[in-house]
């Protein structure tokens, strides 16, 4: 059997050397892709991806970018395989062990992943849960970079939900040195380890203010303010988050350089303005395509 390397079940499982060397190594993908330099780093490799839920950038980047590494990836729809009749996750994973070079998974709970990498003889990646999502941390970052060129000395400010991305992006500033302020209502702060970590490390500033969080930003961040599964409190979020969007007059107080950055799907005129949105396009989309450069250099670290 393959013998495992590492996983990648949460961006804090990387050393900051490793982030550094997965974004340096996304960056000479990216550039090869461009130039039509061929890069199979993956022939003939198997990336099996799990999904509970839907997916439009984690699902095609990863069958694309397996694709374009020489390799070949298997949408597993847990509705679809056994899993989802109740077999357990320690089995599915001894069983896609026997077949695959490497899991992707998309679910709920973060334990679910765990117990999967647990039981798994080849590398875990983590395509989000309800906790973190670090695959759309690793292509923020690698955006961030290609747009400020450097992470010292730049701020982050990160307005709405404190769910699965802001726990990420708190893990993203702590690995890279960058600060990072999230404003966000009272009971729906990050992760409490989480921002104890930030707040240790020196990176991390909460306050239920988005106009303190914005102040000077280099990066303004936000996310939907009903996730996946929340689809019930959906009205009820849309009260509760209703002040916490990014507009003009938000933009008006960060810097007058800063990008843009959305993980999408994005729901405009709730945490971001059409206009805002539409202004700072190029950034978003340039942090969708990083998705694929970023997935590569993931599996390349991992599988190769
Ligand atoms: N940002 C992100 O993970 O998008 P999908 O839900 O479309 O995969
Ligand atoms: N917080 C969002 C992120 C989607 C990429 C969700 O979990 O649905």
């Amino acid at each position: 059997m393959t013998k495992k390397r590492k996983d990648l079940l949460r961006l804090s499982d990387l050393e900051p050397q490793e982030v550094t060397d997965i974004l340096d190594l996304a960056d000479k993908l990216k550039k090869e892709r461009k130039q039509g330099i061929p890069h199979r780093l993956l022939e003939g490799k198997t990336l099996g991806m799990i999904f509970t839920k839907a997916s439009t950038r984690t699902r095609v980047s990863f069958e694309v970018g397996i694709y374009q590494l020489g390799g070949i990836g298997l949408y597993l729809n847990a509705g679809d395989i056994q899993l989802g009749r109740g077999e357990p996750i320690r089995d599915t994973a001894r069983v896609l062990s026997r077949y695959l070079d490497g899991i992707m998974i998309r679910t709920y709970k973060q334990r679910d992943v765990e117990e999967l990498a647990r039981y798994s003889s080849v590398p875990v990646i983590n395509g989000l849960t309800d906790y973190c999502h670090p695959c759309q941390v690793l292509a923020d970052l690698q955006t961030i970079r290609e747009y400020k060129g450097d992470f010292k000395g730049l701020k982050l400010a990160y307005i709405g939900d404190g769910n699965n991305m802001a726990n990420s992006l708190i893990a993203g500033a702590i690995k890279t040195g960058m600060k990072i302020a999230i404003a966000c209502p009272p009971n729906y702060m990050p992760d409490a380890e989480m921002v104890k970590w930030g707040k240790e490390a020196g990176v991390l500033e909460v306050t239920d203010s988005k106009w303190v969080a914005a102040k000077d930003a280099d990066v303004l961040y936000t996310d939907v303010w009903a996730s996946m599964g929340q689809e019930s409190e959906t009205a009820f979020r849309k009260e509760i988050f209703s002040g916490y969007f990014i507009d003009g007059a938000l933009m008006e107080t960060a810097k007058k350089d800063a990008i843009v950055l959305h993980c999408l799907p994005a729901h405009r005129e709730e945490e971001i303005t059409g206009e805002v949105f539409e202004k700072h396009s190029a950034e978003i989309f340039d942090e969708a395509e990083n998705r694929l450069h970023v997935q590569k250099a993931i599996m390349v670290t991992l599988m190769g």
